[in-house]
């Protein structure tokens, strides 16, 4: 185990300010790290001017995210420098999967950094901040962890604490594997984040206790290859996503579930059933399939056909009818024709999404396809990402539009912009405004969508699932849960 006492000679409390980039993955690391600096007499601060502490949580997905680490670390650099004529001293720390990924690199480049260390390494922090002291008074290297040690990092990591998750709010993210084996040819994610691996059923059962204890109403699980989860439960046996699940609904206060990301090829029977037993599985579905085109596809090493596709959400649509599907896309990946991006038109028309991610294919190096001969044109690809993001948001603004007039679940998050605003998640990921007492905030409103405009439903709530706490109108206790008749 990790000393986590604070060296004697510490004042009681310090600043960290952690800046997230990236995926959902990375906001429940930032988390963590918050929960086990905490532990350490660190206290999180909304800005990096007043931080003793500053760590990047970087991402190294596209070559936009990473670069933007570098011009970041320079700002970091100028005011550590203001900080240090004023006698005050900040460690910078890179942490994330650009640390994983060009540890040796970034010190190289920016030698203000004074610790890296990358997904696996965060419950080793106080061991690495201790290093990165002493360096600063004369003593030892610059600490630098990108070991891969998923096992021990999830052994050693303070679960999401109560009262952190209290100020967190009505959701949280709950990572339960970590890391890819796919080996999709653009993706550096099985480099960065290593192996696939899954944490134990006990560890997660006794996390989402907690959260749901603290308060929190919707679970969203994480993982890279979340569907290929494959966790030791106490009976000795590896349970699947969908066994996971069915768990997880026995745990009460939590009325909602999600999971992110799939893989098509990891859509087991037993989870499409779970999407037509459990009414806390929200039916919203993240099933990213990159491209429309087989040819392309295949060259990505998806291992699976546009066909297999179209057939698992039938398959899918018919155990859930009302599910609205997400997805993501590359566009411009090497070799890619305008026949191969008609495909993805039609695939994006024929699937019809509630919404999509879509990007300009970045080459990734230490990947496949970054060396391929056929890179395309960054023109073109500009020109295809337009076309495809403006049938994307058509797409979404029709699903918005589809749902107007209906009556739904609505999980009331925050106040919103206008006084007594309140904002909630339809079943559907959709932000909802609608009027109420914050005394709401936490609770399951019916509400009834009369109006669309950009990417939000506006409407009136009709009740509470917790009328005790001063709902306008009367309430019958649980609010209604919208079914398959009002799927869209
Ligand atoms: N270039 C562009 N997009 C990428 N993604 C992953 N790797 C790359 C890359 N090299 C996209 C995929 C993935 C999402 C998280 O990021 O669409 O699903
Ligand atoms: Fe990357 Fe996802 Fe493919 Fe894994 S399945 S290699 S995370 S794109």
């Amino acid at each position: 185990m990790t000393d986590q006492s604070l060296p004697p000679d510490q004042p009681a409390t310090r600043k960290v300010f952690i800046k997230t980039y990236g995926c959902q993955m990375n906001v429940y690391d930032t988390e963590r790290m918050t929960d086990v600096l905490s532990g350490q007499g660190f206290v999180a601060t909304e800005t990096a001017d007043d931080a003793d502490l500053v760590i990047l949580n970087t991402c190294h997905i596209r070559e936009k995210a990473a670069e933007k680490v570098y011009s970041d670390i320079g700002r970091m650099r100028e005011i550590k420098e203001t900080r240090a004529s004023s006698g005050q001293s900040t460690m910078i720390a890179v942490a994330g999967c650009v640390a994983q990924a060009e540890g040796a690199e970034i010190t190289r480049r920016a030698p203000t950094v004074d610790m890296v260390f990358g997904p696996q390494s965060y419950h080793r922090l106080p061991e690495l901040i201790r290093q990165a002291e002493a360096r600063a008074a004369g003593f030892g290297a610059r600490p630098i962890a990108t070991d891969f040690e998923a096992d021990e990092k999830f052994e050693e990591l303070p679960a999401a604490s109560g009262a952190a998750t209290r100020a967190r709010g009505v959701t949280a993210f709950l990572t339960v594997q970590e890391g890819c084996d796919k080996f999709c040819t653009f993706c550096v994610v099985p480099y960065t984040r290593g192996a696939e691996i899954s944490r134990s059923v006990t560890q997660v059962l006794a996390e989402a206790r907690r959260l749901a204890d603290a308060g929190v109403r919707e679970v969203t699980l994480l993982g890279q290859n979340v569907n290929a989860y494959h966790g030791l439960a106490p009976d000795g046996a590896n349970w699947s996503l969908a066994r996971l699940l069915y768990a997880l609904a026995d745990i009460p206060g939590l009325d909602r579930l999600r999971y992110t990301t799939s893989h098509p090829r990891d859509m087991g029977d037993d989870l499409i059933a779970a999407h037509a037993d459990l009414p806390q599985l929200m039916p919203y579905l993240h099933l990213p399939v990159q491209s429309g085109s087989d040819r392309i596809l295949a060259a990505m090493n998806r291992r699976h056909t546009r066909a297999d596709y179209l057939r698992l959400i039938e398959r899918i649509k018919t155990a859930r009818p009302d599910i609205a599907m997400s997805g993501d896309f590359i566009v411009g990946f090497p070799g890619e024709t305008d026949e191969d991006f008609e495909a993805t038109m039609s695939i994006v028309r024929e699937v019809s999404y509630a919404a999509c991610f879509s990007f300009k294919y970045s080459p990734r190096a230490g990947t496949p396809a970054a060396t391929l001969a056929t890179q395309v044109d960054e023109g073109l690809k500009t020109e295809r990402l337009l076309r495809l993001q403006a049938l994307i948001n058509d797409e979404t603004y029709a699903f918005n539009r589809s749902v107007v007039g209906r009556t739904m679940d609505v999980l009331v998050e925050k106040r919103g912009k206008r006084a007594g605003q309140l904002v909630g998640r339809s079943p559907w990921l959709q932000p909802v405004h609608f009027d109420g007492p914050e005394t709401l905030i936490g609770q399951i409103c019916c509400v009834n969508v009369d109006r669309t405009e950009s990417f939000s439903l506006f409407g009136k709530a009709l009740s509470t699932d917790r009328p005790e706490a001063g709902m306008i109108g009367s309430s019958t206790g649980r609010a209604i849960r919208i079914t398959g008749e009002t799927a869209r």
